[in-house]
């Protein structure tokens, strides 16, 4: 599958067109960005890594039964995947607090919610992604009623399937964004990716963070963290 013209350059992935119109590649970068892009910087073997974690975990999620984009892997940085037209709205389920939930509620880092929370947030860095609502989406035309629905359904599906994975391997999955898009017969499918650039993980017994926030917070260590979580889950890098 021949790459063909640039459709979009996100922040930490660049979207191709390929000559067949229902599939697109997926190329992974080691940019790394944080506060909706004030942050950037080149992270050795990021790319890499997340494309090859993406593909474990959405594998992973297909297999109970969860629709995902993924096609097929085509080399250390890209994917091919369904053509999807994309849904504006994050979807973030959170098994303990942190990150902006702490800020806006200041409630204690590391509390558990029981049960897990559902947010939504409206995809718009100029915006600073800020948190909507089901009928703040519906008015707007982001999503209908019956996809936002689907996609919530979906959203805890794949929290109950990553929750048992990361346990397994001594990892709390702390909170994490999802996004949808819609194929070509309607269907609601997972888009976008599921990497430590999109979740929160700490270790079980210690709680050390091993995603993102070691990047946001100036913590280091950032891709030898995503190479840890990897490592334990079996991920082949
Ligand atoms: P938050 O605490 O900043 O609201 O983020 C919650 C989780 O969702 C965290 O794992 C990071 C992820 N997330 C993104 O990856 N990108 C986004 O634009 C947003 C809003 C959240
Ligand atoms: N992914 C967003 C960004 O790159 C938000 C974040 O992760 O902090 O800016």
């Amino acid at each position: 599958m021949e790459k063909r013209t640039e459709l979009y350059r996100g922040k930490a992935k660049t979207v191709f067109t390929t000559d067949n119109p229902d599939r697109l590649i997926l190329e992974f970068r080691n940019d790394t960005s944080a506060f909706d892009g004030e942050k950037v910087e080149q992270l050795d073997r990021k790319g890499m890594v997340n494309n090859k974690f993406n593909n474990f975990i959405m594998s992973k999620l297909e297999a109970a039964g969860i629709p995902t984009q993924l096609d097929q892997v085509l080399s250390d940085t890209e994917t091919l995947v369904k053509k999807l037209s994309m849904i504006p709205v994050e979807c973030v389920i959170r098994n303990y607090a942190a990150g902006s939930l702490v800020r806006r509620l200041g409630v204690t880092e590391g509390q558990q919610l029981n049960p897990p929370t559902f947010e939504q947030f409206l995809k718009n860095d100029a915006l600073h992604d800020p948190m909507i609502n089901e009928s703040l989406a519906i008015s707007f035309g982001w999503a209908t009623a019956e996809q936002l629905a689907k996609m919530k359904e979906l959203t805890f599906k794949v929290n109950q399937v990553l929750q048992a994975l990361f346990d397994e391997a001594g990892m709390l999955l702390v909170d994490f964004k999802l996004e949808f898009g819609v194929d070509s017969a309607g269907n609601i499918v997972l888009g976008d990716e599921f990497s430590p650039d999109g979740c929160r993980l700490w270790d079980k017994e210690t709680r050390k963070k091993l995603d993102k926030d070691r990047f946001r917070q100036g913590l280091g260590g950032v891709v030898e963290a995503y190479e840890e979580v990897a490592s334990r889950l079996g991920v082949p890098l």
